[in-house]
């Protein structure tokens, strides 16, 4: 799970997985959810390297569950993730990378991409239809292109993947890319098919300052729903 971005984009504060949704740490929901699945042994969660010690209190006060490891993340996703894909155990043959900041994503959707490798499938993304039309621009805010929109998809994690195949994708990979946002992209730059399930619309990422207000309606309706 990487946890290490600081949430530029959310304003100024702690860093991102540490903030709160409904009271609750975003790192904690997220990292709750993922170890309720039921394919899931172990989290490894790379944290901001300055809130390490935070991190480890925080996930022991809410008591997971699972084992949950924590590493130092690094400067970029793709950093953080290959640092804690090194502190995977041994035994470990699926991986799932999600992102803290997705920390309404359903168990059931980790255990469906899980699912999906057992399967056969080798590298596998949620993903949903996209709302907008999309369109390519220049810098001078010129309109290039108008992509066609049922090709389109949004995806998401929990992202699932062989574990050889993503460590040989990391390997392989370029350091600092800024157009290799997930790691499916680094699965297809090596000329891996990626196969897509359907995502889920409560795995939206956390990002800019609405997503919180969206995130924090549908907690409420959940918690509501399971009141006592
Ligand atoms: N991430 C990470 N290490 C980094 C940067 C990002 O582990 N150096 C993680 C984030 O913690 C997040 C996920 O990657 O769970 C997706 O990144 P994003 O939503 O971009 O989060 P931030 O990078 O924190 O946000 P921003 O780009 O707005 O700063
Ligand atoms: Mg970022």
């Amino acid at each position: 799970m990487p946890a290490a971005g600081r949430g530029e984009r959310l304003g100024l504060g702690p860093a991102k997985a540490l903030r709160p949704l409904g009271g609750v740490p975003m790192l904690v929901l997220a990292v709750r959810a993922l170890a309720e699945a039921r394919g899931v042994d172990v989290v490894v969660v790379a944290a901001p390297p300055d809130d390490r010690a935070e991190v480890q209190a925080l996930l022991s006060a809410y008591d997971i569950g699972t084992e949950v490891v924590i590493v130092s993340g690094g400067a970029t996703r793709q950093e953080s993730v290959r640092r804690a894909l090194a502190a995977l155990p041994p035994e470990v043959e699926i991986v799932l990378v999600h992102d803290a900041a997705r920390p309404l994503a359903p168990s059931e959707l980790a255990d469906a991409v899980v699912q999906a490798v057992r399967d056969g499938y080798d590298a596998v993304v949620p993903a949903l239809p996209v709302a907008d039309t999309i369109k390519r621009v220049d810098e001078a805010g010129r309109v290039l292109e108008t992509l066609p929109r049922e090709q389109l998809r949004a995806v998401q994690t929990p992202q699932g993947f062989r574990r050889q195949l993503l460590a040989d994708a990391h390997a392989a990979a370029p350091p600092a890319d800024p157009t290799l946002t997930d790691d499916a992209g680094l699965v297809e730059r090596i000329g891996v098919a990626v196969h897509v399930v359907p995502g889920h619309p409560e795995g939206l990422k956390v990002t800019r300052p609405i997503d919180v207000v969206f995130a924090e309606a549908l907690l409420a309706r959940r918690w509501a729903r399971h009141a006592p």
